[in-house]
């Protein structure tokens, strides 16, 4: 398998982003450069980090050594809640320890209500944009709310809104109020971050397709049009969360997915309304 099988989908300013990304959050700094050498030499050609996650330079290590032209990588990486007040600072900051001169998107982590600083951070960000460092612009963790008033008061609308969504939290709402706007859906915690689901249904669609079930799961998130970036820090299951562009899934299997959707009560991670 290579990195060409990965579709890609155009974001809302004309910029295309491989829908099979690698996420790095939790992977350990120091091993963070051999991980993402794994998912590179695999066929993976986006990666998301975060200054949260201080990793960055390991994932500029690796993307230098492996000798892969810097365009043929779609590199994300995020805002920490701290720096919405100094945005073009932070860049700055996560540009030198990524060892590269733009990134592919840049994202606001989470809106922080409490701060209400999100509008000037989303304004910072505009001009970042309009200079070239990065070559789109979307949040992370926003809900409607944040998101009709960052449209209503800004000029750009996000290209991506990265959010929690797996089989147990599928985002319905927010996923239609996404594709009206033209915001694309980004999948963090696609896996249910390891908590899989291991229902009799899904194992049975997973079964009929001989695949597993986060192939299944990894297939889902495609099928249904969201951009998807698991994590691994094992070759195997990075492979394996890779080998999924040999099936697709029914109109039928789709639905009954559809049906072990758990709302709030299926959401593993922080509620976007806590965090600030
Ligand atoms: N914007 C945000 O606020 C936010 C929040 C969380 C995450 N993210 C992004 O989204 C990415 C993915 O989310 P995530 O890392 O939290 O969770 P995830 O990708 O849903 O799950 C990762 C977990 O699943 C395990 N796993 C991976 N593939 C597997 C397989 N084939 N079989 C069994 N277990 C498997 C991994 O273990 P091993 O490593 O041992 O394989 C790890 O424990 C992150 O890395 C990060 O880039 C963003």
């Amino acid at each position: 398998m290579t990195e060409n099988a990965v579709p890609l989908v155009t974001l809302n300013n004309g910029i295309t982003i491989p829908q099979l990304g690698f996420g790095v959050f939790k992977v350990d700094p120091d091993k963070t450069g051999r991980v993402v050498r794994d998912a590179l030499d695999v066929g993976y050609r986006h990666i998301d980090t975060a200054k949260i996650y201080q990793n960055e330079e390991g994932v500029g290590h690796a993307l230098k050594e492996s000798g892969i032209p810097r365009e043929e990588i779609f590199l994300t990486t995020k805002l920490w809640n701290d720096d919405q007040t100094d945005a073009e600072a932070a860049f700055e900051k996560s540009l030198a320890r990524l060892g590269t001169d733009y990134v592919d998107l840049y994202l606001i982590h989470w809106p922080t209500p409490e701060r209400d600083t999100y509008l000037d951070a989303w304004r910072s960000m505009e001009k970042i944009l309009a200079s070239g460092r990065a070559k789109a612009i979307g949040v992370s963790n926003f809900t409607v709310d944040h998101l009709e008033r960052l449209i209503a008061e800004t000029e750009i609308v996000p290209a991506v809104n990265q959010v929690e969504l797996h089989v147990d939290f599928q985002q319905a709402e927010l996923r239609a109020f996404a594709a009206e706007k033209g915001i694309a859906i980004e999948a963090w915690g696609p896996l249910g971050q390891g908590k899989i689901n291991e229902s009799p249904e899904l194992s049975a669609i997973a079964e009929a397709h001989g695949k597993s079930v986060p192939q299944t799961i990894i297939r889902w998130h495609l099928d249904v049009g969201n951009i998807v970036i698991p994590k691994s820090n094992n070759k195997d299951r990075m492979a394996q969360n890779f080998d999924v562009f040999d099936f697709e899934l029914s109109a039928s299997e789709i639905a009954t997915i559809a049906t072990l959707d758990r709302g709030e009560d299926g959401r593993n991670g922080s509620s976007p309304l806590e965090v600030n």
